[in-house]
């Protein structure tokens, strides 16, 4: 089965209105500890899954807000975050995402993560490689960590490694221009891949959360590993960092080990 980009695209887009509906995003449910869904979650997971099944009735589908049991990795899977930023939507911030990725036989063929306020496009496709709005991406050449600018995540659903999580930000810091906090992890990992920013990690993360940001920086040039320089299995949680690849590797090596 061909998969046509420009149609999924053509879906994503769409759901633009759906996030600008302030009425909507004041539709709030508690789901866990500081972990809200908003009715605008819910109804871009529903219009883009119904579109994507009237075009590829075959492929499973796995998104954040649905019971994801029973999903088969060794087939065709779509991974779907429709909004990345919950908490930014809800307070009207302006940075919240919708992430989406196709897995084939186990492998990431496609990521495309969408800045509906921003009207940003990131594009990754198997060994065709990463574009913004069309136009060809890699990843920053900075090497050094002074010149680094690196945007962090606070896993703020579990707060029971909070300490160590900021005393870590407290130590690389020090060593870095600066450091950043978006508020969507699938916006940070498309921002290593354009070169804005040199580095991004998190704990615990979830596969709707990275796997379209793995692909578009793998596919411009950078890495995504674990905490500890490993690969990463896109089908679970997993503690990320996107970079470059140099800044990664002196973050694993220096900072995380
Ligand atoms: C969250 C955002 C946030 C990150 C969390 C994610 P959600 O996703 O990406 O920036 O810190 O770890 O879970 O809940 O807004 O889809
Ligand atoms: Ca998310
Ligand atoms: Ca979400």
């Amino acid at each position: 089965m061909g998969i046509d980009t420009e149609r999924i695209v053509e879906a994503v887009k769409r759901v633009k209105p759906l996030f600008m509906d302030r009425e909507r995003s004041a539709q709030i449910t508690e789901k866990g500890l500081a972990d809200y869904v908003t009715q605008v979650d819910i109804r871009v997971q529903e219009q883009v899954r119904q579109e994507l099944y009237e075009l590829y009735p075959g492929v499973q589908f796995m998104g954040e807000e649905k019971d994801n049991s029973g999903i088969d990795f060794t087939g065709d899977v779509w991974i779907l975050d429709p909004v990345d930023g919950t908490t930014n939507l809800i307070h009207d911030f302006g940075h919240s995402t919708l992430s989406l990725a196709l897995a084939r036989g186990g492998e990431l063929v496609l990521g495309i993560v969408y800045h509906p306020y921003t009207d940003e496009l990131f594009l990754a496709e198997k060994g065709k490689g990463a574009r913004l709005n069309g136009r060809r991406i890699s990843v920053s050449a900075r090497t050094q960590m002074r010149e680094s600018l690196i945007s962090v995540g606070t896993a703020p659903y579990d707060k029971r490694q909070a300490r160590e999580t900021f005393l870590l930000f407290a130590d690389v810091f020090e060593k870095c221009a600066d450091i950043r906090r978006l508020g969507s992890a699938a916006l940070e990992l498309a921002y290593v891949a354009c070169g804005r920013i040199e580095a991004y990690f998190e704990r615990n993360l979830k596969p709707w959360d990275y796997a379209a940001g793995l692909l578009l920086i793998e596919e411009a040039g950078g890495a995504v590993t674990d905490f500890a320089g490993g690969k990463i299995d896109f089908s679970g949680k997993a503690d990320i960092v996107g970079s470059n690849g140099a800044i990664g590797r002196l973050l694993v090596d220096e900072f995380f080990s």
